[in-house]
Parts: structure tokens; C-alpha cells; sequence
């Protein structure tokens, strides 16, 4: 047999760079290669696998809802998708959903979302519409998504780029404020910023912003795609600070590991500004996708992952902090959801996440200095403390 990893090499696109694994199987928070050597898994598909691989309750509606029909199209109504919104818009406490497949799909919707508001309620002047970002962000990789991406390695080659956004620094509220016009439809934000090295804004700051946002007449939509679904400890990073955005994009672990699911949540006032034709998807709401996130999200509720991930997320960030190492910078997190900054002048964070993965543990850097660890939210004390162990068993050789 060909080595597959040659075959995607030789076949595929290199716009990722895979750590030396050919993974064949999951169960739970571990995986294991085609040679059967088992692995935990510490990045859960970038925050994708919170149920951890292959939950048989997942499968089973799979199977289930694979047998009667997979999908539709929203040319006919289906009979799982309306169960699915309804318990979307109650998490979030908003109105209406929209389904999407990618979380860039929804992103994508909430800027259309944001900017029909803009010119239809707010009486923005056409094309003049503005959306508030922060500096780093991640929201995706499309096109208009990758315009307002402060990072040139996402951009190079790929201009000419969508205009109507307002870079300000994360976590200055009053910088954020100062950035606001007549024209300013939204301010778009991550809760805490996930791809740019787990970066926590001080307490305070979201409550401060949707002040602002009330104040000013501008919808502040919140990316929960990686930070929602109780990865930091709740079930929407929102509710650490009391707060109710207008809009609230969530994907990711909405798919249970299975499936690409993603919804854009927003209040009436927004939502209806759609009409039939300004917006849709083949795919998304399919009775398939729409069964499997319904069950994804009764079982986080069910079996408490948000108070999992907060718990073992404490106790996890506690014990590494403790270990005080002389080439990490900085340890940061929130729930099960925690960035290890390293020292670039000493150690790679590359070379940490190969180190580890020969024993046994799969994490992925981001921004060459960051390791990031994400288990399943159905991890144990016992295998956080097995984590920990082979973690210092690494530390030991850098
Ligand atoms: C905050 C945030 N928004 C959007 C996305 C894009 O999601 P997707 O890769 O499903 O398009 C990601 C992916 O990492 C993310 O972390």
C-alpha cells in the first residue's frame, strides 16, 4: 500500500503542516495510528471534538437519522431542524438561528447579518457600512473574511480585499469605542482569542463593550465558534460576564466530532432582515446535521461538560503553572482550553508538540511560540493527571 501521508503530499494541497501522524481510529480523547500506537488527543480537531471521538450516542443518531434521510435542502421544510434552532436560541438566550456547515460560513452570515441591519434599521448610507475588529483575530479563511485578518501570512497573494473594517487593539475597550462612526453596523470579536495564542481580555472587558455597543446603536456579534459550547468552562464565554450579545456565531464542537455544523444566533430585528434568496446553503440544516448537533448539545447539557471544563480547566492550569519553566513565557487559559507560551529563542513549540507526540500525547502550536491544549471536555482527572506526567516527562528532555 502507498504511504497515504506521500499520496496527500503528492496529491493534495500544502496549506497545512501535519505533524508526522497517520491516525486510523478514535475513541473518546484518544486516537491511534495506522500502526495501532495510541495517543490522547489534547487539540480535539482545533476544539472540534469536545464529546471526544465517535460518542456512540452520536453515532447512533448518525445511523439513526442516516437510515430515514440525510438531506433535503431548505427547498422543503424537515422535521429536525426546527428542534435544533429552538434549542440553539434558547442557550443563547437570542431569537432566531440561521444554519450553516463551516465556521467561516457563519461568520460570512453574520457580516451579511450586521451590514442588511446597518443599511435597513440603522440608516447607514449604502456601501458605507463599518464592522469593528480586533487586532489578531481569527474568523476564518474566506476571501472578505481574510481582509480584515491582521496577519499578512493569511493574506499574501490573495487581494484584492473587501473593504468596510476597522482594525482596533483586542482588550481596549476605549480604543474600541473611539473607533466607533455613524456608520459602524457591528463590533465582531472572539470572547478570548483562540488562533492568536489563547489570549484572555481582562475581566470587565466584554461587559464594557456591549455597554458601548448599546450606547452607540451597533450590534456586537460574538465568534463563539471556538471559545462557545462550554470549551472555557460555560456554555458561551458571554455568560463569564453576564452579558446577551446581539448575534453569536457558533460551529465547531455543534457537529459532536461528526459533522461540520455551524449556526449564526441572532435577535428578530436581525434575523428577518433576510429574505428568500439573499442567503442559503445546499447543506446547511440538513435533517442529518440538524439531528446530530441537537444531540450534541442535550449531551454537553446532560453530562455537564461546561462544569468539567471548568473544573479540570482550574486544576490543569494550576498544575502547569506550577512547574515553572525557564523556557515558557507564559501560561493562559479558561476552561479546558489553555495556551503554554515558549520562549522562541529556546525551544520551538514545533519541536514540543513532535516531542510529544513520540510519547504519546498530540497537541499543535500556534504562532510558532504557542502550544495549545484542548482535550475532549470529557477527560478525567485521572488521565488530566496521566497528561501532566507525560508532560513533564518532555519538559525534561528540551
Ligand atoms: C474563532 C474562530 N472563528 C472561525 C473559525 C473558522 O471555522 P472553520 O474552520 O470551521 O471555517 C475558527 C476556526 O478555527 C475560529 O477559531
Amino acid at each position: 500500500m502507498t504511504d497515504p501521508r506521500l499520496l496527500e503530499e503528492r496529491y493534495g494541497a500544502r496549506n497545512y503542516h501535519p505533524l508526522p501522524v497517520i491516525l486510523s481510529k478514535g475513541k473518546g480523547i484518544w486516537v491511534y495510528d495506522i500502526h495501532g500506537k495510541k495517543y490522547m488527543d489534547l487539540l480535539s480537531a482545533y476544539s472540534a471534538i469536545s464529546h471526544g471521538h465517535c460518542h456512540p450516542r452520536l453515532l447512533k443518531v448518525l445511523q439513526n437519522q442516516s437510515q430515514n434521510i440525510c438531506v433535503t435542502s431548505r427547498a422543503f421544510f424537515n422535521e429536525k431542524l426546527g428542534p435544533l434552532l429552538k434549542k440553539l436560541c434558547e442557550l443563547s438566550h437570542l431569537d432566531k438561528a440561521l444554519p450553516m456547515n463551516s465556521g467561516a460560513e457563519a461568520v460570512e452570515t453574520a457580516i451579511k447579518a450586521a451590514r442588511r441591519w446597518g443599511y435597513t434599521v440603522k440608516k447607514i448610507p449604502e456601501n458605507k457600512a463599518e464592522i469593528i475588529v480586533a487586532k489578531n483575530n481569527f474568523h476564518g479563511r474566506t476571501t472578505a473574511i481574510i481582509s480584515f485578518s491582521s496577519e499578512q501570512d493569511y493574506k499574501k497573494g490573495f487581494g484584492p480585499f473587501l473593504q468596510g473594517f476597522v482594525e482596533v487593539p483586542y482588550s481596549s475597550a476605549e480604543a474600541l469605542e473611539k473607533a466607533i462612526t455613524p456608520n459602524t453596523c457591528a463590533v465582531l470579536l472572539e470572547p478570548m482569542q483562540g488562533e492568536a495564542g489563547i489570549i484572555i481580555p481582562p475581566p470587565g472587558y466584554l461587559k464594557k463593550i456591549s455597554e458601548i455597543c448599546k450606547k452607540n446603536n451597533v450590534l456586537l456579534i460574538l465568534d463563539e465558534i471556538q471559545t462557545g459550547l462550554c470549551r472555557t468552562g460555560k456554555m458561551f464565554a458571554f455568560e463569564h460576564e453576564n452579558i446577551v450579545p446581539d448575534g453569536v456565531i457558533i460551529g465547531k464542537a455543534l457537529g459532536g466530532g461528526i459533522l461540520p455544523v455551524s449556526a449564526f444566533v441572532t435577535r428578530t430585528e436581525v434575523m428577518d432582515l433576510f429574505t428568500p434568496g439573499s442567503h442559503g446553503s445546499t447543506f446547511g440544516g440538513s435533517p442529518l446535521s440538524a439531528a446530530v448537533a441537537l444531540e450534541a448539545l442535550l449531551i454537553m447539557e446532560e453530562d455537564h461538560y461546561a462544569e468539567n471544563s471548568q473544573k479540570l480547566g482550574e486544576y490543569l492550569l494550576s498544575e502547569l503553572k506550577k512547574r515553572n519553566l525557564p523556557f515558557i513565557r507564559d501560561i493562559r487559559g479558561k476552561g479546558l482550553w489553555i495556551g503554554v507560551d515558549f520562549d522562541p529563542a529556546k525551544v520551538s513549540a514545533r519541536k514540543v508538540c513532535e516531542k510529544l507526540m513520540e510519547k504519546g500525547i498530540l497537541a499543535k502550536e500556534t504562532h510558532q511560540t504557542v502550544v495549545r491544549i484542548a482535550p475532549p471536555l470529557i477527560i478525567t482527572k485521572e488521565e488530566v493527571d496521566l497528561a501532566l506526567s507525560i508532560w513533564d516527562d518532555v519538559m525534561l528532555t528540551l
